[in-house]
């Protein structure tokens, strides 16, 4: 551990509740098998709090292990981590930037409320700014940290929809197991992950495939499958199956952007491109 870290490592971050009076909890934006995301404010300010649900001499310490090295992670593309505390009740929180369009999976999927249109050259830069941001994380120091649960979910929108922020990345490690058994997230995992439970940047690289696939097509990943159960998809991810790259169409550089997608794919991780070559790549296309 350098200096540095060290230095952080002393800041305290896990402060009673009491030290942050004016935070307010206000509705519930998402919930998970971890906890629930709260719309909240702090000191006047629009921040998003997530509460885990169980108690804190139980889970704190992996929490708070990764939320100090976390809160070090500024990028613009990344949503950033104030604080975390205890509640009343020996909840944990951590509190943290808030991105008011909600999720890329919301602007996908959800046909509520008015968004803008889906604009091919928008796509390219939300999935730019994502690749710098995987980059970013990857590249830390002293350890890179892997996002492991990269999916439309977790990535969220703002800046009236021109800036996409990675949301839940580094996802608790103590926590990874819990969180392969959500629905929906089976269909981002890579092979090596489905086999041996084996994370790498190599399997962010892969996950980011699927994404980039999943908003080039406007295509749920896996949708030609019958069977869409986690474990049908597992199985087929496991023998080297994923999504149809002809799904990809009707855009100017559509070869580039196929052989981009399927480099994200190949079955030997070490053969994958890295994050920032694909964000380089993404930047020209
Ligand atoms: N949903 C989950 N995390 C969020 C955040 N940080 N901002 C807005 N919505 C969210």
């Amino acid at each position: 551990y350098t200096q540095e870290s060290k230095a952080t490592e002393e800041k305290p971050i896990f402060k009673a509740l009491k030290e942050y009076p004016d935070l307010k909890l206000g509705e519930v934006m998402g919930q998970g098998s971890f906890g629930a995301v709260y719309k909240a404010t702090l000191r006047g300010a629009q921040v998003a709090v997530k509460r885990y649900f169980f108690n804190n001499t139980q889970g704190n310490q992996g929490i708070e292990r990764e939320v100090r090295y976390l809160s070090r992670v500024n990028h613009e593309n990344i949503i950033k981590l104030y604080g975390t505390m205890v509640d009343e009740e020996g909840k944990t929180l951590v509190v943290m930037e808030y991105a008011d369009c909600g999720s890329l999976h919301n602007y996908l999927y959800d046909n509520g409320e008015q968004k803008p249109n889906y604009i091919y050259t928008l796509a390219l830069k939300w999935m730019h700014q994502l690749a710098k941001g995987i980059a970013y994380l990857h590249a830390m120091k002293p350890r890179s940290v892997i996002h492991r649960d990269l999916k439309p979910h977790n990535l969220l929108l703002t800046n009236g929809y021109r800036t996409l922020k990675i949301a839940d990345f580094g996802t608790v490690t103590e926590l990874a197991t819990v969180m392969t058994s959500n629905v929906g997230t089976a269909s981002y995992m890579a092979p090596e992950v489905v086999c041996s439970k084996v994370y790498t940047e190599k399997s962010d690289v892969f996950s980011f495939g699927i994404v980039l696939w999943e908003v080039l097509a406007r295509k749920r990943p896996f949708y030609h499958l019958q069977n869409r159960e986690p474990f049908a998809i597992l199985y087929q991810i496991g023998i080297g199956k994923h999504p149809i790259l002809e799904d990809v169409k009707n855009y100017p550089n559509v070869k580039l952007l196929r052989y981009v997608i399927r480099s994200c794919w190949i079955i030997e991780p070490k053969e994958r491109p890295t994050m920032e070559l694909l964000a380089s790549c993404l930047a020209d296309c």
